[in-house]
């Protein structure tokens, strides 16, 4: 029997999250990041550290104005003018922190054991003299000697502590000494325990993991691992194997994690691997014929968590690996119905593909079925590129002008870029952003041939609201028609899947019953380049 089912979640994407080499966030970015986050349920948002700059105090004050949902705290260095700053931001809770391990007190902060304890009294009582909740962490406690760092929490809890954060600073513990520390320290305060566990070894969260099953009840974590150097636990992993392996609750509403990582993602500038449990692009995506078919005939097969249960889509890939199924429901799910022969082709063709280390993008899969049944597959275009302008030079700003069809009706948009290729993309999204919510997810450009008339080969991939991600290609020799070209595809494949559940299209899309595609439900593929 669990002593504590409900685990807290202390998030610091907005902290340690922004300590990841290469990020700095606008005081915009970090607002809204914790807008998201308060949506999300985390317990704790520890939003910066008000004496790092005048900057950052400004955006803490402003998000604890926000009045969102959770515990807003700021961190602290163990003195009083910068609990002082952090107290200035009207924040409900403020992490104060001093190193605990010889190494660190000796060339980090150049104080002695008992300057240090002293430090750490001292700042818990000045915090709790205000009125305000005060965690504390005794930084590099694994790494600092057991007596002494029962010592320092035990003169924390009696200062007045409301709870205990155990650092991993340098993440060199594993499951098997996690546990034991914690039930070491759990001899020495009744405070509740935190853990903050850093990623250095790759076991950051299973390390968290092991001091919630020793008796912690709350989790430092970022969204997407970041943090500094090798990161912190991902929030998004810790929340999912807590709910669905250990059986504990939090407050995180888990549809929400994908929409949140996407947007630290982008604000940040990290990109998420393609391979992350949870959030990567990978994570729900099947490729493999056995894979395939199993998921669609039954999703456990080959699926621990239901992809909507993090807000996410299951994906299948065509490629050499794939299987008749797997073809057949993709090629289904975009409305197109080959027969048994057709089908057989078709597979043979993309797996043709594939041992020339081609990848097989949603729309060469269209293109392929449309070569196989011999034009019966026609183009539904809800998106059309109607004309198009752009200028750039030594001295002139690139600029994009463009005018794009959508469902009929004309729309315009300008942009400017850091190139010609920057401003049209920007352009095109301006528009079908908000009409068609299609965002632009990568973007790869390969020359395929040399030389200054090089034929250069544009694959995308798009993504809409719902997480649906397509790709497209398009080759050319110019750059800038390629690019156009293989994101009007890309959208139109996002918009053509979601046609199903659009009533006003769908209604004349019908399938027959021998698997071929009727003569109102032709879909007219674009011309891509299906090598
Ligand atoms: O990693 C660490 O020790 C920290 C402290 C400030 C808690 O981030
Ligand atoms: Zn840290």
């Amino acid at each position: 029997m669990k002593a504590h089912t409900h685990i807290r979640i202390f998030d610091t994407t907005l902290r340690d999250g922004e300590q990841s080499p290469g990020v700095s966030l606008t005081p915009e970015d970090k607002t809204e990041i914790a807008r998201q986050l308060s949506q999300l349920g985390v317990d704790t948002i520890e939003a910066g550290f008000p004496s790092s700059s005048e900057g950052e105090k400004k955006v803490i004050k402003q998000i604890a104005t926000e009045k969102l949902q959770p515990e807003i705290c700021a961190l602290s260095r163990a003195n009083k003018p910068d609990i002082e700053a952090a107290i200035d931001c009207n924040v409900d809770a403020i992490h104060v922190f001093i190193p605990t391990s010889p190494v660190q007190m000796k060339h980090a902060i150049g104080m002695t054991p008992q300057q240090v304890l002293d430090a750490a009294v001292d700042s818990v009582a000045y915090v709790k003299k205000h009125g305000l909740t005060c965690e504390f962490s005794p930084m590099d406690a694994t790494r600092s000697e057991l007596p002494f760092l029962k010592q320092v929490c035990q003169a924390a809890e009696e200062a007045g502590m409301d709870r205990l954060n155990v650092p991993d600073t340098v993440g060199i513990m594993t499951p098997k000494t996690m546990t034991k520390l914690i039930q070491e320290i759990k001899t020495a305060v009744s405070v509740p325990i935190s853990v903050h566990c850093h990623d250095d070894f790759g076991m950051a969260v299973a390390n968290s993991l092991a001091a919630v099953e020793a008796g912690a009840q709350q989790i430092h974590c970022t969204i997407n691992g970041l943090g500094e150097r090798a990161g912190n636990a991902s929030l998004e992993e810790t929340v999912v194997a807590l709910h669905l392996l250990y059986g504990y609750r939090t407050g995180v509403n888990t549809k929400l994690l994908y929409g949140t990582s996407k947007l630290v993602a982008k604000l940040t500038g990290i990109a998420v691997q393609a391979n992350k449990a949870i959030v990567g692009e990978n994570a729900f995506a099947h490729g493999s014929g056995i894979h395939t078919r199993g998921v669609t005939v039954k999703p456990l097969t080959f699926e621990p968590i239901k992809p909507g249960y993090v807000g996410r889509t299951r994906k299948l890939v065509a490629g050499k690996l794939a299987g008749t199924r797997g073809v057949k429901t993709e090629l289904e799910e975009m409305n197109v119905y080959p027969n048994a022969e057709q089908l057989k082709e078709i597979v043979r063709r993309v797996k043709e593909l594939g041992d020339k280390g081609k990848m097989v993008t949603d729309a060469d899969l269209t293109a392929l079925a449309s070569a196989v049944m011999g034009g019966l597959v026609k183009e539904e275009q809800t998106v059309e590129l109607r004309d198009l302008a752009v200028v750039t030079g030594i001295k002139v700003i690139p600029t994009a002008s463009i005018r794009l069809a959508l469902d009929g009706k004309e729309y315009t948009a300008a942009e400017t870029g850091v190139g010609p290729v920057d401003a049209v993309i920007k352009a095109i999204q301006k528009i079908t952003d908000s009409l068609a919510n299609v965002k632009l997810n990568e973007y790869r450009l390969e020359a395929i041939t040399g030389g200054s008339n090089a034929v250069a080969e544009v694959i995308i991939k798009v993504e809409n609201d719902k997480g649906r991600i397509m790709s497209a290609r398009a080759v050319g020799e110019d750059i800038v028609m390629a690019s156009v070209e293989a994101m009007i595809n890309g959208i139109n494949k996002c918009l053509l899947r979601e046609q199903k559940n659009r009533r006003n299209i769908s209604s004349h899309l019908e399938p027959q019953r021998n698997g071929a595609a009727t003569k109102r439900g032709l879909i007219k593929v674009t011309a891509v380049d299906a090598r």
